[in-house]
């Protein structure tokens, strides 16, 4: 409930806030008031001690390094991400190439897992890579792609679920509404018909709870540079439930998949457990960003995460409705909390020039076609006094 529209109330939420300490492990720009860490997570001073010794243990070991550390960091920070962030046991969660790439194997190996279903489930406005990702493997399939107008629903999901279908693939949460999908609900549906379900937790990890496990979900991947803070270009995640792990083929066929590598032997033989969804040698820089960034958030804890994203987008949308409700902006994201991640999507025609005038007043949210300023929240670097300070200047924005 806002108790006081002037910046003094939001300074007041932040001194009650028990995650307020966790901004001066940031980089931090005083300048600029930064909503966009569901884009681009912002820089952890430990990102940068780290990134330095790494430089410094390259220069001295060389090649030795391989031997270590380097080469457990793919399933030592998935298990670290799986167990912190993911709701994942041990065993089932390496970081591995971009989320595009890791979408492609898992997408692929789970269709190659239902031969002749003929079948992809995915809605429309899901994110851009995955759409084209399934159109790709559909063309060269042969396969139909069954669009969902809305995000993902259970009761609608289910009518156009059958016998048919090979793999169903949503967002937890939209990357535009920040809307959160019910994972358990729609597992099991997928489940039901015999299909495979693969999860897009870009912009949940780290943002709300997550139990693959518990919620039986089979294939997950997600980006580790939004609200992980793993960098630019981070490299993302693949979880594989235990259970599938022997049954599912990645079709990128790299040494690094494959039984004793070093062997360099006649022939590919897959690895055993998660490292069998490798492919290539590791991102060392870039992985050691991604532990960073899970270390935070394990430090912090999910739940009060969580609850931080609440108040913060509950404080967002309070103000909207108060002060830029009058000019035409709507809340695009829905009101139910338990609904909503992390974001909040402002709704109004001129939203691109609207979004260009609050980067060059120092307030950088992101534009997302045709209507939508999004006001990403990150919770361990956001304060209330942004929110305010956002809102305050797409005011001006709309007045000027
Ligand atoms: C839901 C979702 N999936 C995937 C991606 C990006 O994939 P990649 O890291 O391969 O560019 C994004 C980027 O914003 C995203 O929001």
């Amino acid at each position: 409930m806002l108790t006081s529209l002037e910046r003094d109330g939001a300074a007041a939420l932040d001194a009650r806030d028990p995650l307020a300490g966790f901004r001066e492990r940031f980089v931090i720009d005083p300048h600029i008031v930064y909503l966009d860490g569901n884009s681009l997570g912002a820089l952890p001073h430990a990102t940068v001690g780290r990134l330095k010794r790494l430089v410094a243990q390259w220069g001295q070991r060389g090649v030795r390094g391989w031997d270590e550390g380097w080469l457990e960091l793919p399933l030592e920070v998935g298990d670290r991400l799986g167990s912190a962030v993911l709701g994942a046991a041990a065993g089932q969660t390496v970081i591995g190439d971009s989320t595009t790439v890791c979408f492609y194997k898992l997408a692929s190996a789970a269709l190659d897992a239902r031969p002749g279903r003929t079948q992809i489930v995915t809605d429309v406005g899901n994110f851009p890579t995955d759409r084209y990702v399934l159109e790709g493997l559909a063309r060269a399939r042969g396969l139909e792609i069954v669009w969902l107008e809305d995000e993902p629903h259970p009761d609608v999901l289910a009518a156009r679920l059958g016998s048919s279908t090979a793999l169903v693939t949503f967002s937890h949460v939209s990357y535009r509404s920040a809307q959160i999908a019910d994972m358990a609900a729609i597992d099991a549906l997928v489940a039901d018909v015999g299909a495979l379900m693969l999860w897009d937790l870009s912009h949940s990890a780290g943002s709300v709870p997550i139990s693959l496990d518990g919620d039986h979900a089979p294939l997950a991947v997600g980006c580790t540079y939004k609200y992980l803070n793993g960098g630019p270009g981070a490299p993302a995640y693949m979880y594989v439930s235990r259970e599938l792990q022997s049954e599912l083929r990645q079709p990128i066929w790299g040494w690094l998949g494959r039984r004793d590598p070093f062997e360099m032997a006649t022939g590919y033989e897959v690895s055993g457990g998660m490292q069998g969804f490798l492919s290539g040698t590791p991102p060392i820089l870039a992985l050691a960003a991604v532990d960073e960034g899970v270390r935070l958030i394990a430090e912090a804890g999910i739940d009060a995460i969580r609850a931080k994203g609440i108040a913060l987008t509950e404080y967002a949308v309070a103000l909207v409705d108060a002060i830029l409700a009058p000019h035409g902006v709507g809340v695009g994201s829905p009101r139910e909390v338990a609904r909503r991640g992390a974001h909040v999507a402002l709704a109004h025609p001129r939203a691109r020039e609207l979004c260009a005038r609050l980067i060059e007043a120092g307030v950088i949210p992101d534009f997302r076609r045709p209507d939508v300023i999004r006001f990403g929240l990150s919770p361990l670097s956001t304060r209330f006094v942004d929110v305010w300070d956002g809102v305050q200047a797409l005011r001006q924005a709309l007045q000027g």
